[in-house]
């Protein structure tokens, strides 16, 4: 046999680009953030962590668009639309739209347009109430993330059929 399986191809890169994607989210949120906050006086952390973390937001924006159009490519190969038409049986496949929703919105619309200056206002009030906040968000999204990985993975393989 020979040939090329577009449908591996595309579950690959989409595997891969989630695994770069939320990996780097697991290393922002569970070393880099809190050791900013270790690190630098209340009113330094803020500035510590973007100019760490934004090395991170063009590999996340990247990725994130493989990971879209990787899926999308997948649910049009297995003729998948239906799914969604059953928000329990298929839980994990919204999981993973509204996964990547946020993130999309994060990283393409609230990142660049409207938190610079939402963070200066807050950063200037309370800035280790600031800092809390963007972990607990960090934090919340990272648990979503996983929860879905191991939703996803276990679904693929026919672990939701009883
Ligand atoms: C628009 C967004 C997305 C779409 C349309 C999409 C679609 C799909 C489809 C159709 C599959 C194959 C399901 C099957 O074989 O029955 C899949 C697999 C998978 N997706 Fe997504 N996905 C998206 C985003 C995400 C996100 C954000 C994550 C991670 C949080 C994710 C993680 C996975 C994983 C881990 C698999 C399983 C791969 C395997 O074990 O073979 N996907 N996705």
């Amino acid at each position: 046999m020979t040939g090329f399986n577009d449908f591996a191809i595309a579950r690959a890169l989409h595997v891969f680009s989630v695994l770069i994607w939320i990996g780097g989210v697991a290393f922002v949120t569970l070393v880099l953030l809190p050791a900013c906050r270790d690190l630098a006086a209340p009113r330094e952390q803020l500035a510590l962590f973007e100019r760490l973390e934004h090395r991170f937001a063009p590999i996340a924006r990247w990725t994130v668009l493989l990971a879209g159009l990787s899926g999308l490519w997948l649910t049009w190969r297995l003729g998948a639309w239906e799914r969604f038409a059953d928000p329990l049986g298929w839980w994990w496949m919204h999981g993973m739209v509204a996964v990547w929703s946020l993130f999309a919105l994060m990283l393409f619309v609230l990142e660049p347009f409207v938190l610079p200056r939402l963070f200066a206002r807050l950063a200037e009030r309370d800035p280790e109430a600031l800092m809390a906040r963007v972990q607990r968000l960090h934090r919340v999204l990272l648990a979503a993330s996983l929860l879905v990985v191991l939703g996803a993975v276990a679904g693929s393989h026919g672990g939701w059929r009883f």
